[in-house]
């Protein structure tokens, strides 16, 4: 039984494969971590947890204790997990342990490798407020989940001020390094690293969604760790709306980690019997280095995150028609880039913005959900029937939250946008948020979704939101209601979307905020793939594609082959090369295939199809970094079948400099003892050689790239 309780100690011990996370309760019933990282191999290495360490009279008791739920209230100074007013304006909380239940394959869990502990605290100052925290382990990936619920056990309501996930404690006395994403639109996922020092680092979201700027994942490690090597604790907040991580170390060196919904301009009005139930936050520990860590993560979200619908299934080749045509989409233009799409391998055509109201530019039509008939003059079947007769699924662009002003729809409901009455509406790229705390508009949405997917054979949705809140009123709902649209917003979005999955299974839909400005847990467990990034250079790409892999799964990770000179910063590359970059997660093409040549519809139709063979590796196998465009002139990244039968290279040059023409790359996660045919050249070669001695990989000129095929064909 990986979860177990030790009733002398009064200790929780959950084991993972490589892992424990230990939670015991003091002698003033306070529930504590006490450990948490690799397994220790005696029970008695776990000591029970005591509240008796402090310091003087200004720092003793919580602000030393590993608090796993702090509430504010008493002696705590640092950030709470939980901070409540009551309708007596009594605003102190002070949870104690109550109760608890190991919970393994129950109607709850049903998965089977998975175990829950729950644990309930209760207010012990006689106010009827109960929180229950649940604990999910994840033996093979060595991850935890944590999420809690808040109940109303009392007569009278509770105004929650702030409601985090959990907290997280690392073992005192490390140089706290931080690992974290940062970013903006066309620069997303950028990796960062900074040493703690003490006080807080807040990362967080105050603009309604996850936002590029910073992303809700993180690493910590001593400084030391590196890609294989070292401990490396991780984390990540499954939440699409206003988050917030805080990275708190004391001046006694405790460090702790809280996440959750951010508490900024947030409150939630709990009535009576009413449950409020946070995000999950998940996160892991490995001592095998930050490669481990993504790798942990991948295989976690391949099995337990991805929508059950389409996880097992490889993701297919799309065509997006945007860059090709912007505004412009029409049945004709859409119909022959549709056949030229179909005879280079493309699995699905996505055909963007611009197809619906009097979408001609983003000026117009946001919210008016029915086909512009100048466009399409018979309505999208004739497309969607050639599409379907070339072999292709079908799949289109929606932007489901937001309206323009000149729309038929805002003429008609000027109220169904979050503002405050009276004052001015600020427009970002010319649109307004729709309020979806409201259930009419949460109903619109749904309604034309349902009427879109019901009339048409649609099996991909790409599910857009090109601006950030501004002005969070909703004059409708009451006083003490207000602030609760930041989670109602992401909230609704969860629902329409599982619904709309649970009716039209077939279809997959990808998360898209002007590239990936919502690329988180949270909305990884509705929608089955991310859109990472507006910015469509290969070069570029292979940056955002590295932070993002730090993180997200490969699969999820979309990336199209578009136009040189690149459409964002003017850069030329060869056709491989942009096929290489795009290849690295889930393949796509986005150019205008009406203008490229023979040659290069024919070298497309090469690399679809190679793509295609290999796509199992990239989409599911494990990702090695070997050298990071962040710090080298070649950039390489391996990937190697979970059976171990292959491996790919994909290396990049950026610019060649003095003469130099080769790069030794040391191949990761072979098998010492095997033997393995190195694409282009003669022999075999051990896997130690190619992981010890290395592998030169001849790379020429400015921006030149290859792709390497390994296979394992013997043994010594
Ligand atoms: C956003 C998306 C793009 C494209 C446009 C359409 O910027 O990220 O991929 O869909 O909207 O307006």
């Amino acid at each position: 039984m990986s979860i177990s309780y030790c009733k002398e100690k009064k200790l929780w011990i959950l084991e993972t494969k490589n892992t424990s996370y230990v939670i015991g309760v003091d002698e003033e019933n306070n529930l504590q971590n006490v450990y948490w990282g690799s397994k220790l191999p005696y029970i008695g290495d776990y000591s029970p947890a005591d509240i008796s360490k402090g310091h003087s009279s200004f720092d003793f008791r919580e602000g030393f204790a590993n608090l796993e739920f702090p509430a504010w209230g008493g002696l705590l100074y640092s950030e709470p997990c939980l901070k409540a007013t009551f309708s007596d304006n009594v605003r102190n909380l002070s949870l104690k342990y109550d109760d608890y239940e190991i919970v393994r394959n129950s109607e709850n869990v049903s998965d089977e490798s998975m175990s829950e502990l729950r644990i309930d605290l209760k207010d012990s100052l006689s106010y009827r407020l109960r929180v229950r925290l649940y604990f999910r382990i994840y033996e093979e990936f060595d991850i935890i989940e944590k999420y809690a619920e808040v109940i109303n056990e009392g007569e009278q309501p509770v105004t929650l001020e702030s409601i985090q996930s959990g907290a997280w404690y690392l073992p005192e006395g490390m140089d706290y390094r931080l690992t974290h994403l940062i970013g903006r639109w066309s620069g997303e996922t950028q990796l960062r690293q900074t040493f703690l020092t003490e006080g807080k680092k807040v990362m967080e979201s105050r603009r309604g969604t996850t936002s590029p700027h910073a992303n809700p994942w993180f690493a910590i490690d001593n400084g030391k760790a590196d890609e294989d090597y070292g401990s490396v604790w991780f984390g990540a907040l499954a939440w699409s709306g206003n988050w917030k991580m805080v990275f708190e170390l004391s001046s006694f060196g405790q460090l702790k980690i809280t996440g959750g919904i951010n508490d900024f301009d947030f409150s939630w009005h709990l009535k009576p019997n009413c449950t409020f139930t946070t995000p999950v936050f998940t996160a892991g520990y490995t001592e095998n280095g930050f490669g481990s860590a993504s790798r942990l993560m991948h295989s976690y979200q391949l099995k337990h995150i991805l929508p059950k619908e389409h996880a097992s299934e490889f993701r297919k080749v799309i065509y997006n028609s945007w860059e090709a045509t912007y505004f412009n989409v029409n049945a004709e233009n859409q119909r022959s880039l549709a056949e030229k799409a179909a005879s280079i391998g493309v699995e699905v055509f996505v055909i963007d913005d611009g197809w619906f109201g009097e979408r001609n530019s983003d000026r117009a039509g946001l919210g008016d959900w029915f086909v512009n008939r100048n466009k399409f003059p018979d309505g999208l079947a004739p497309l969607i029937k050639t599409v379907n007769e070339l072999g292709m699924d079908f799949g289109i662009w929606v932007e489901p939250e937001m309206v323009n002003p000149d729309s038929k729809l805002y003429r008609e409901h000027p109220d169904w946008v979050y503002h405050f009455p009276g004052l001015p509406r600020t427009e970002a790229r010319n649109q307004l948020v729709l309020n979806l705390a409201r259930d009419d508009v949460k109903q619109y949405i749904y309604n034309f979704m349902d009427k879109l997917l019901g009339e048409n054979n649609i099996k991909f949705i790409k599910w857009d939101m090109n601006r950030h809140f501004t002005e969070p009123g909703w004059p409708e709902a009451a006083a003490e209601e207000q602030k609760e649209i930041w989670v109602r917003h992401t909230l609704s979005i969860y629902e329409i979307v599982e619904r709309l999955k649970a009716k039209y299974p077939s279809v997959v839909f990808e998360s898209c905020s002007g590239g990936g400005g919502r690329v988180d847990l949270g909305i990884l467990r509705r929608m089955d793939e991310f859109w990472p990034s507006d910015n469509t250079d290969a070069f570029d790409r292979l940056k955002i594609q590295e932070g993002f892999a730090y993180a997200y799964l490969p699969k999820a990770m979309v990336a199209w082959v578009t136009d040189s000179p690149n459409w964002l910063n003017g850069r030329k590359l060869p056709l491989t090369y942009r096929f290489h970059s795009a290849m690295m997660g889930t393949l796509g093409i986005g150019g205008n295939l009406n203008h490229w040549s023979e040659e290069e519809l024919k070298t497309a139709k090469e690399m679809i199809s190679l793509y295609k063979e290999i796509r199992p590796i990239v989409q599911e196998g494990n990702l090695y970094r070997l050298l990071s465009p962040r710090t080298n002139e070649v950039a390489a990244v391996e990937y190697t079948a979970k059976d171990g039968s292959e491996a790919l290279v994909f290396a990049f040059l950026h610019s060649s400099q003095f003469g130099v023409g080769s790069k030794t790359l040391y191949l990761k996660g072979l098998e010492s003892k095997a033997l393995y045919k190195v694409e282009g050249s003669d022999g075999l070669t051990s896997g130690a050689a190619l992981m010890k001695k290395g592998l030169e990989v001849n790379l020429k000129g400015d921006f030149d790239s290859k792709l390497i095929r390994i296979k394992k064909v013997d043994y010594i």
